[in-house]
């Protein structure tokens, strides 16, 4: 019984520290991010086919190592970053100063409820292992929509429900979602949805066992 608590808090510990890094441990999460989530952001630039002079916005871009590989993708783009997270915002500005001394990434701290960025600015807004953590989805589609360009698109990448269910602490503080419940989100919020493309990464090791996660690109336009 006691295992069993102790167990739970320790899953509880690790939902919050995924929903906002904090302190040295807060660090340790930010690296072990990087390990599990690097396919996700090839993933996400597969779906995002981005193009020469782009104004991209990251919503919660963790400890910001894969910055550079958004460079990668096109010349000329303008990139900014926001994040909740005092601890990774530091540890972002820390690993990218040669991007921003250039002036070419912008990093932000604060939520994405309240954009600190004008009306129309962004043709691309994207976020990954973001969305769980919406407690009330609406301020934040509504800021992303009132962002994004006419014609703008927002590229939400989650992994599916029955993938984050294999991961106990997902119990604690995520939203997970289906493409239909997306769907109707993002329509409430006057934002177009346009599809969802789905991806097998591959398999890790997980407490001893094998697992299999499916991902989603969930691709949405501001069409006025
Ligand atoms: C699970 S981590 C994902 C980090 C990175 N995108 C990745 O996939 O490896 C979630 C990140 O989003 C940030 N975050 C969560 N909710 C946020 C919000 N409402 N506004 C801004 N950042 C947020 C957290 O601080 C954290 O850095």
């Amino acid at each position: 019984m006691f295992k069993h608590f102790f167990q739970q808090l320790k899953f509880k510990a690790m939902a919050r520290q995924l929903r906002k890094p904090s302190g040295a441990m807060g660090n340790k999460v930010g690296e072990m991010m990087n390990k599990a989530n690097g396919f996700l952001y090839d993933f996400a630039f597969d779906c995002m086919k981005i193009k020469h002079g782009e104004a991209i916005l990251e919503i919660g871009f963790g400890n910001g190592i894969f910055f550079e590989k958004v460079f990668a993708q096109a010349d000329g783009l303008h990139l900014s970053g926001i994040d909740f997270s005092e601890t990774m915002v530091k540890a972002a500005i820390k690993n990218n100063q040669h991007l921003i001394s250039t002036g070419k990434l912008q990093l932000h701290h604060g939520s994405s409820d309240t954009l600190p960025f004008a009306d129309n600015s962004y043709d691309i807004i994207f976020c990954i292992n973001v969305v769980y953590f919406w407690d009330t989805p609406q301020p934040h589609l509504q800021e992303i929509k009132r962002v994004l360009k006419p014609g703008g698109k927002f590229y939400a990448i989650i992994r599916t429900k029955e993938s984050i269910e294999q991961m106990p602490f997902t119990r604690y503080g995520f939203t997970s979602y289906t493409i239909d419940s997306w769907k109707s989100l993002v329509q409430e919020n006057n934002l177009h949805f346009i599809n969802a493309i789905p991806r097998d990464e591959p398999e890790i090791l997980y407490k001893g066992n094998y697992i299999r996660s499916q991902s989603l690109c969930l691709v949405t336009e501001k069409t006025q």
